[in-house]
């Protein structure tokens, strides 16, 4: 039975020898020809996505699918678009890591881009285009992205009842003369959140929460809708001034909703802190991803976004002021003048966003 058992364990050792080296042989040759084939593919692959360009955007706006289409027709890559809310892409970056499609990402808020530089998301880009195009004040310091173009928040106003003497500042708004008058959108919105991150950069977190109360004490309504409802709102009387972005005036100026454009045409643009801090500014900006796949590609749609050809577009059909510094603002926004820019770094609406947001919830800003 000793014996027996002995032989049969010898007989078992003999099988698992031929086994582990069967299974190294036979896999070695597997791997040579696993390894030979999949290299023509990814080789075939690389041929075929040379033409290509993956974009993660949370712009919402047609201009930017036009110009996308002019880099297409012009250099015969295709641009691939994934639309999505800022912080959710970024978050699907963070997630996708290295296997990510995306090269590029493009936010509509310098906070969010901040953020996705925070989170090692993007990498370092120069080169003697942007330089060219995209001012240094208009770039993250690490060339980690570049701003598109540059937008004011600013107050508007119906003639009828406000007169512009009325009007000085942010601040100002919190006055008791403003009661029940004052239309804004909810404190969710990004827009809203970097005006308050940059109140406490330039005044400092209790000024900037005394700010917000003050407005929310204020307020005409509870926040609600976008930036082109509250210009709705005063034009149907619901409150006298508005806090919104400049180029949503151009757009319902021009548009093609009748009663749009007429609210369009209703309101006045005022831009507050002039004898102060500045109006607050804001950017969209591009930046190319960390594990971007299609590098080439992507430097040239971020160099064909900053040309001369894209920024008019930027500025005459979307109405933001360009970041170009030939190429001039729509003849709208010039008729509203020049104006002094709050000067905040780009960064600091990032860095402040988290306590921004904290200043709004302690506030109920609803
Ligand atoms: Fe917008």
């Amino acid at each position: 039975m000793k014996k027996n058992f002995y032989s049969l364990f010898l007989l078992m050792m003999v099988g698992v020898a031929l086994i582990v080296s069967g299974c190294t042989t036979a896999p070695a040759t597997e791997e040579v020809a696993e390894t030979e084939e999949p290299t023509e593919a990814v080789v075939e692959e690389t041929e075929e996505n040379s033409g290509v360009v993956n974009l993660y955007t949370d712009r919402h706006y047609d201009t930017d699918q036009e110009l996308y289409d002019a880099f297409e027709a012009s250099t015969g890559i295709k641009v691939n678009v994934v639309k999505g809310k800022g912080d959710e892409l970024i978050e699907r970056l963070t997630r996708e890591a290295a296997d990510t499609e995306a090269d590029l990402l493009i936010t509509a808020d310098a906070g969010r881009l901040y953020r996705a530089k925070s989170a090692d998301l993007l990498q370092a880009v120069t080169s003697d285009v942007l330089s060219a195009n995209v001012p240094t004040e208009y770039k993250d310091g690490d060339n980690n992205w570049y701003a598109l173009t540059m937008r004011a928040r600013v107050l508007v106003y119906s003639p009828d009842r406000v007169s512009a003497e009325d009007l000085s500042t942010y601040e100002a708004l919190t006055a008791p003369q403003w009661a029940d008058r004052v239309l804004v959108r909810s404190s969710s919105n990004i827009y809203n959140q970097s005006l308050l991150a940059s109140f406490i950069e330039v005044n400092g977190r209790e000024e900037a929460k005394e700010w917000a109360a003050g407005l929310v004490a204020n307020m005409a309504r509870e926040p609600q809708g976008n930036d082109r409802a509250q210009a709705t709102a005063v034009v149907a009387g619901e409150g006298d001034v508005a806090i919104m972005n400049t180029y949503y005036i151009g757009k319902m100026i021009n548009s093609d909703n009748p009663e749009e454009a007429e609210v369009g045409k209703s309101v006045k643009v005022f831009f507050p802190n002039q004898e102060t801090t500045g109006t607050h500014i804001n950017v969209s900006g591009i930046g190319m991803t960390k594990h971007a796949k299609n590098a080439d590609n992507a430097l040239k749609l971020m160099e064909f976004l900053s040309s001369t050809e894209a920024q008019s577009k930027f500025a005459e059909a979307n109405y933001e002021y360009p970041v170009h510094p030939d190429v001039e603002a729509s003849d709208l926004l010039k008729s509203w003048g020049e104006f002094k820019t709050q000067q905040v770094d780009f960064s600091k609406l990032g860095e402040n966003n988290l306590e921004a947001v904290k200043v709004f919830n302690e506030v109920d800003w609803k």
